[in-house]
């Protein structure tokens, strides 16, 4: 069209019907142009991230750095933090996962969480993964656990892709082809998930002690924000399935349902908004000068199970934990957060599958984090998702400690063993070492 355009402009350029005959098509050719770019925006957006995340376009994956020296006893006064991740709980003992055809961790939970690592801890901090689809029974069985032993007031809650991006049909992709091809095409598992997570964080000590910004940039109670965008989501949550969804077809009366359609996904998305707005969150360790950041790795919108894992922090998340974290002094500052913040060297060297997955499960949007911890002076990051554990400390100084699955073992080690990870962490670095003490406890199988 816009070759049409050019050439029919040189002809017909004489006559006062032909030059508006040329404006008109070349009106008709930009529309065209700005209706193609705001389709690839909209509807391949996954796609573009997803090839970010396999070429490293835009994304500095490596950032340097060394392994951590860590302190050789715990030190006094330190703030005793409890590791747990990607705990995969399903509805009961006996319910098999999501990805695996074997029961969740809920029994390997009991286990860990009456050890006395955990009983002396300040603090519990579970990064993400917790329950392995998001249902609320799972939320229900992993809050349970928590409160039976005493953890609640401890715990601080961080979201991952299990939690948050599960689309329901794993199950049905190995059995039948045509459920490949079923898409959540408004992110409406992702919008409930969103919701139940954030109802669960309320519960725990992150949610009776953390504060988020508002949307005027003033520091807010995160159990305050929580109960407005809970009065302002919820109603639309619960009347989701018996809500007509639009049909989409071509044919008389298509401008109608074209803005019935629009209608219906506005309200999806100002809701997933208004729950993202929630994130970042900021938690003051009580009894001692430390705060715990817990950003959200899970924002890009999951319409298909084959998504689930991407992880981005987004422009606006980062912009107000730059500002969330102006309202903190605190001299030890920790970030958590559910996927990598860095690919693994050792990883490089391994069969395609291997390298593909390293890529494809690290954070797409690391650099600003690297930037806010230096920035900051971030003691630590700590992350999970993998299942794999891992420390670096970064040319800044920050410590990163990635910790396996709590339930489920350590696939990098080749370690199916349920296990935590203790951190006892000084005010400061001392000598050569990052000053943190570290601990492993490892159950029987
Ligand atoms: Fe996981
Ligand atoms: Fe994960």
């Amino acid at each position: 069209m816009f070759g049409l355009a050019a050439r029919l402009g040189a002809q017909w350029a004489q006559t006062p019907l032909g030059r508006g005959l040329v404006i008109l098509l070349w009106c008709l050719a930009a529309l065209l142009a700005a209706g193609v770019v705001v389709f690839v925006g909209k509807r391949l957006g996954g796609l573009s991230l997803l090839a970010a995340m396999l070429t490293d376009y835009g994304r500095a994956a490596r950032f340097g750095g060394r392994p951590p020296v860590w302190l050789d006893d715990p030190p006094a006064n330190a703030l005793r933090i409890t590791h747990l991740s990607d705990l995969h709980i399903t509805e009961g003992p006996d319910v098999r996962m999501v990805e695996k055809d074997e029961p969740g961790g809920n029994q390997a939970l009991q286990a860990l969480l009456s050890r006395p690592e955990v009983q002396e801890s300040d603090l519990v901090l579970l990064t993400g993964d917790v329950t392995d689809r998001g249902t609320a029974i799972s939320w229900r069985a992993a809050l349970d656990a928590l409160t039976e032993h005493g953890l609640t007031d401890r715990a601080v809650l961080v979201p991952g892709n299990h939690d948050l991006a599960v689309v329901d049909p794993w199950g049905g992709l190995r059995s039948t082809g045509n459920r490949w091809r079923r898409n959540d095409r408004f992110g409406v598992v992702q919008l409930a998930n969103l919701l139940k997570f954030a109802e669960s964080f309320a519960e725990t000590g992150g949610g009776k002690r953390g504060f988020v910004l508002s949307r005027d940039k003033e520091l807010v109670r995160y159990e305050q924000a929580w109960l407005e965008a809970e009065r302002a989501v919820r109603p639309l949550i619960a009347a989701l399935p018996s809500m007509p969804v639009p049909k989409q077809r071509l044919g008389a009366g298509w401008l109608q349902r074209r803005s019935e359609i629009l209608a219906y996904e506005a309200r999806i998305i100002a809701a997933r908004k208004r729950l993202l707005a929630l994130f970042p969150i900021a938690v003051p360790m009580p009894g001692h000068d430390a705060v715990v950041f817990v950003l959200n790795s899970c924002t890009p919108v999951s319409r298909h199970p084959a998504t689930n894992a991407l992880g981005r922090i987004g422009r606006a998340q980062y912009k107000r934990l730059d500002a969330l974290a102006g309202f903190f002094g605190e001299h030890l500052k920790l970030v958590g957060l559910h996927h990598h913040v860095v690919r693994r060297t050792e990883e490089q060297g391994r069969g395609f599958i291997d390298r593909l997955m390293a890529k494809f499960t690290v954070l797409s949007d690391a650099s600003p984090l690297v930037r806010f911890c230096r920035k900051h002076r971030v003691r630590a990051v700590m992350n999970g998702h993998r299942h794999l554990s891992y420390n670096l400390r970064l040319p800044s100084g920050t410590t990163i400690m990635a910790s396996p699955s709590s339930t489920l073992g350590d696939e990098l080690a080749h370690d199916p063993r349920p296990q935590l990870i203790r951190y006892d962490v000084a005010d400061q670095p001392s000598g050569h070492t990052v000053g943190i003490y570290r601990q492993v406890v490892r159950l029987p199988i």
